[in-house]
């Protein structure tokens, strides 16, 4: 029978954890993953009593409360707190979003938070997105034309044409619908994941972009296209309600009619 073992420093064990102060009017507890991969221990997780009067509406407004009265070494990205800049992707109660548009009255007396799935850990909740954007940069996310623009004025697009990448360019690159596909855990290295391929799927439909031919042919390949296996993770916890999936299957398709 084969024998598995989880890597030495990868067991949880059971945190610190932070009282709330007593006449606290409304408490929530916040139980929250801590690793600090120089350390050399264990990661564990910390329980945080919050009175969520004392905060703002959404997670990340606890975060920073909760990083301002317990631990000021809790380690979080964010920045726009409007769910502009994908930065505050994590995992709350099991789902990647995005802590800055999560309400905490939406979830129950306990929330969980840990870093996005499957990625290596800088710090506590801050996973390591190297390959991630290497990817997104792999589909070169920009306009690829050979024709030379006019001197005195931009390259035109209709409004229908402007109206077909309207959608896929909203992508704020957060990482949650990759970090939430099976098939990206397993194959993280040769399947580009749903971000990257949705990317892709923006340009290759771009009107003005003249390099179609070479962007399919870049995907037609069995890992870093077609390791989706239509399980739809990616669609479902999209913060900004994009449909990566289906930009896939459109790709697929693409695919298949040039061959015909
Ligand atoms: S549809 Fe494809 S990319 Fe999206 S979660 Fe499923 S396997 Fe991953
Ligand atoms: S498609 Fe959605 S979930 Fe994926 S990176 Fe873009 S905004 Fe985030
Ligand atoms: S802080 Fe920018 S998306 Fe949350």
């Amino acid at each position: 029978m084969a024998e598995f073992r989880l890597p030495a420093n990868s067991r949880l064990i059971k945190g610190v954890t932070h009282r709330a102060a007593a006449g606290a009017a409304e408490v929530r507890t916040f139980r929250i993953y801590r690793f600090n991969p120089d350390s050399g221990e264990n990661p564990r997780l910390d329980s945080f009593e919050l009175d969520v009067k004392s905060c703002g509406p959404m997670v990340l407004d606890a975060l920073i409360q909760i990083k301002a009265a317990y631990d000021s070494s809790l380690t979080f990205r964010r920045s726009c707190r409007e769910g502009i800049c994908g930065s505050c992707a994590m995992n709350i109660n099991g789902l990647n979003c995005l802590a800055c548009t999560t309400a905490i009255r939406e979830l129950g007396a306990q929330v969980r938070i840990y870093p996005l799935p499957h990625l290596p850990v800088v710090k506590d909740l801050v996973p390591d997105l190297t390959n991630f954007y290497a990817q997104y940069a792999a589909v070169k996310p920009w306009l690829q034309a050979h024709t030379p623009a006019s001197p005195d004025r931009e390259r035109l697009q209709s409004k229908q044409d402007q109206e077909k990448i309207d959608r896929p360019a909203a992508c704020i690159l957060c990482a949650c619908c990759s970090t939430a596909c099976p098939s990206y855990w397993w194959n993280s290295e040769r399947f580009l994941g749903p971000a990257a391929l949705l990317a892709a799927y923006r340009w290759i439909i771009d009107s003005r972009d003249e390099a179609t031919g070479e962007r399919l042919d870049e995907l037609e390949d069995p890992f870093r296209l077609y390791r989706c296996h239509t399980i739809m993770n990616c669609t479902d916890v999209c913060p900004k309600d994009l449909n990566p999936a289906k930009a896939i299957a459109a790709i697929k398709k693409m695919l298949v009619e040039r061959r015909s």
